[in-house]
């Protein structure tokens, strides 16, 4: 699915697409909205941060708002969101935690007649489509990060063979499947490069660690590695550290999100870079429900525009980071 692009400096005006909604519910224009926000987890940064930019655009946009975590579990968010049904939500804004398992969520509110914004990540898109199934998903192109990262390190690999750790984030997840796609996909265009292991770490700093250990010991050659997300990056330079490797100079590490450990380990000199997901959904999903409301089509992928972080910027936007 490739739509119209926003980008940053745009985050707050997007242009519309022919055809969209004619199936999802409308919204009734109100002074105030009652609006669910279903979270999958908080342990870490980035999820920290949405959760954050929700509660901050609360008030200016007029919501009330309805925020649950389901603290890892696909079944508790599934289980939040039929809550959230209960209690007479106007509008639904998601990120569901893996393609599957959620797509009952996003039916059961549709078929209750509320909009459904998917946010950041996205369900299964054979089954489950914008403009029928749920108004619009709203976020990054996953693919394109994940091409980014395995761009900047042909660029800037110094060594004959890249020997590659792949830390892939939560299994069915639509940023695993498509960080994964777009980073291998490019990477094997360059025979310099092999990927020697490639495993989950489900985005979380103590399990890429862990898993990192792990394949260290099955692949002590390894000179490159590439996490789906920051967390797992940070725990695998600890545990190159523990090896007694040295992150930056034997090791390179390439990851994605942009949050501030990651943007001080490449200040630090220990990672290469990181390509944006930007996690500030508030403000966007405010106007994208605006114009909902308002009787304005909606594109299917209100796509946001990624930065990308090296030695040469981290440290102009360290203070910005989550
Ligand atoms: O869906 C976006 C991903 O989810 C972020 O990269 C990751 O850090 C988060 O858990």
């Amino acid at each position: 699915m490739r739509k119209h692009l926003i980008t940053s400096a745009a985050l707050l005006s997007f242009v519309a697409v022919a055809g969209a909604q004619a199936e999802t519910p409308p919204l009734e224009q109100k002074d105030r909205y009652k609006v669910g926000f279903a979270q999958m987890e908080s342990n870490n940064p980035w999820r920290i941060a949405e959760t954050k930019s929700f509660h901050d655009t609360a008030e200016s946009c007029n919501w009330d708002l309805i925020a649950t975590d389901a603290a890892g579990s696909a079944a508790k968010q599934v289980a939040d969101v039929d809550s959230m049904i209960a209690q007479g939500i106007d509008v639904l804004f998601l990120p569901p935690r893996e393609e599957k398992p959620l797509l009952p969520a996003v039916m059961k509110a549709q078929g209750a007649g509320i909009p459904v914004f998917l946010v950041d990540r996205s369900v299964d898109p054979d089954v489950a489509k914008p403009g029928e199934h749920f108004v619009a998903f709203l976020g990054s192109d996953f693919i394109e990060q994940g091409g980014r990262a395995a761009e900047w390190l042909i660029e800037n690999f110094e060594g004959d063979k890249g020997v590659i750790v792949e830390l892939e984030g939560t299994t069915g997840s639509s940023p695993a499947n498509d960080r994964k796609q777009g980073f291998d996909e490019r990477i094997a265009e360059d025979d310099r490069f092999e990927i020697v292991a490639s495993q989950t770490g489900d985005f979380a700093r103590d399990m890429g660690r862990q898993v990192m250990e792990t394949l260290l010991q099955a692949h002590p050659d390894v000179n490159v590695v590439y996490a789906h997300n920051d967390e797992m990056a940070i725990g695998a330079i600890q545990a190159l550290e523990l090896a007694g490797r040295k992150p930056g100079e034997d090791v390179t590490i390439v990851s994605i999100d942009g949050t501030r450990d990651a943007l001080q380990a490449i200040i630090d000199g220990k990672m290469g870079v990181t390509v944006e997901s930007s996690p500030f959904f508030g403000p966007l999903a405010c106007e994208v429900m605006q114009k909902y409301a308002a009787g304005e089509e909606i594109p299917g992928w209100v796509e946001v525009e990624d930065r990308i972080f090296t030695a040469d910027n981290a440290a102009d936007h360290i203070d910005e980071a989550y």
